[in-house]
């Protein structure tokens, strides 16, 4: 098939990756770039700006078929308030929470509240409208912020307050038809900036697949208590959800519990757990547009998958770009280079963004993946790279 995949970060990169696999002739198109997919037989959406703005209702309108949420559905995401109303109204665990659309009230809230609180900005903030504060007084801090000085914009015009959780977490990620719910293999990603879940929080630095967190009873176990209630819930509201359901999960001594819902793949998880399935992803794609994702199988590869994000120095602060990357060519054939933050110039590949390359690798075991992984990244240098060494350490003996 011919697809066009919208975005062009690590993520894309795999999607790419895993579409060529099968024979797909594959075309990147910039997230920012106002698209017409008319050439295309399948456009797939990776990042969930476009999504909340509309792109696959747009697309539909014009004949063009698109794996992804409509602007409805994508609510799920881009606002922590809807999400936890919905959560509320159809019986799916997840923290105690108060949403707030003014400044006074929620600051009274913050001073009665009894238990450790997290302060969301309910809108879409890049991964950055969440504060898990230290103490009250940060607590107070970070609502200041998201709602008297704006930090995240319009994104903050609407705040959670919920209860702080505790506990491991996981990401689990389906394939949605509208209705039937597909779950992928659990994946883990690591927020923090360095070793030890030390330094400040990244888009994410690694990432491994499948999670020793989650056996396959519990997958089932978080299907029909998380995953379905929320697709026949999106369903009987009248935006029914197809695309890639993500939940990110806390495992608490009560059981899993939804700390937020994505509208799209993860990244890095997409970059892990891509590599793992075995079945034609537009054939997965298609049967979700089409509604018959009941009888298509969904298959997955033994072993595991590990993932190493390459960063620039610096990053997540301020960091250069338009580095000469070296050593791409020397990288053994078994492991996947998935460009995160790159370009091209004349001399070859330079960095062009805080997280440049994600180096993904299969094996038996998550310890035989890792080991390959860091094999593979021990070829690649640039200046101030910097990367985790422990991704998935924690997690060998679980
Ligand atoms: N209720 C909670 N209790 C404890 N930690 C939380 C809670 N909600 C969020 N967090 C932490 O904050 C991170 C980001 O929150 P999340 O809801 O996933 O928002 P986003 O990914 O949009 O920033 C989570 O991965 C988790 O580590
Ligand atoms: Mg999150």
């Amino acid at each position: 098939m011919r697809i066009t995949i919208i975005g062009n970060g690590g993520r894309e990169h795999a999607l790419q990756w895993k579409l060529a696999q099968h024979g797909h002739a594959v075309a990147m198109t910039h997230a920012s770039m106002s698209h017409d997919g008319h050439d295309a037989e399948l456009v797939i959406i990776g990042p969930e700006a476009p999504l909340a703005e509309g792109i696959v209702d747009r697309l539909v309108q014009q004949g063009v078929r698109a794996f992804g949420p409509t602007q409805a559905a994508a609510r799920l995401e881009a606002s922590k308030a809807f999400a936890k109303e919905f959560m509320t109204r159809y019986g799916i665990p997840t923290a105690r929470f108060a949403i707030f659309d003014s400044y006074a009230p929620a600051e009274r809230h913050l001073q009665r509240a009894d238990y450790p609180v997290v302060i969301k900005a309910s809108g879409l903030a890049g991964g950055k409208g969440v504060v898990v504060p230290r103490d009250v007084a940060e607590a107070h801090a970070a609502l200041h912020a998201i709602m008297r000085e704006r930090a995240f914009g319009s994104a903050g015009d609407q705040v959670v307050i919920e209860e702080r959780l505790e506990g491991p977490e996981v990401s689990l990620m389906a394939f949605c038809d509208g209705e039937t719910v597909v779950p992928m293999l659990p994946a883990q990603d690591h927020k923090r900036a360095l070793d030890g879940d030390q330094g400040p929080n990244t888009g994410g630095m690694g990432a491994f697949c499948p999670s020793p967190l989650l056996t396959p009873g519990d997958i089932d176990d978080c299907a029909s208590r998380i995953l379905q209630p929320a697709v026949r819930g999106m369903a009987r509201e009248g935006a029914p959800y197809q695309g890639v359901l993500y939940a990110g999960l806390m495992l608490t001594k009560d059981g899993p519990k939804v700390l937020e819902f994505n509208c799209r793949f993860g990244d890095p998880e997409a970059q892990v757990v891509l590599p793992m399935l075995k079945t034609d992803l537009a054939e997965i794609a298609n049967a979700c547009i089409d509604g018959r994702l009941g009888a298509q199988t969904v298959e997955w590869h033994a072993g595991a998958c590990a993932c190493i994000v390459l960063a620039s120095g610096g990053y997540p602060g301020t960091y250069r770009t338009g580095l000469p990357i070296q050593g791409l060519d020397h990288v053994p054939d078994d492991i996947l280079i998935f460009h995160a933050g790159t370009r091209q110039d004349e001399g070859g590949w330079i960095t062009d963004g805080g997280r440049v390359l994600g180096v993904a690798a299969r094996g038996s075991t998550l310890r035989d993946a890792l080991a390959r992984a860091y094999a593979g990244v021990s070829h690649i240098h640039f200046a101030g790279m910097h990367y985790r060494r422990d991704i998935g350490a924690r997690w060998l003996d679980t």
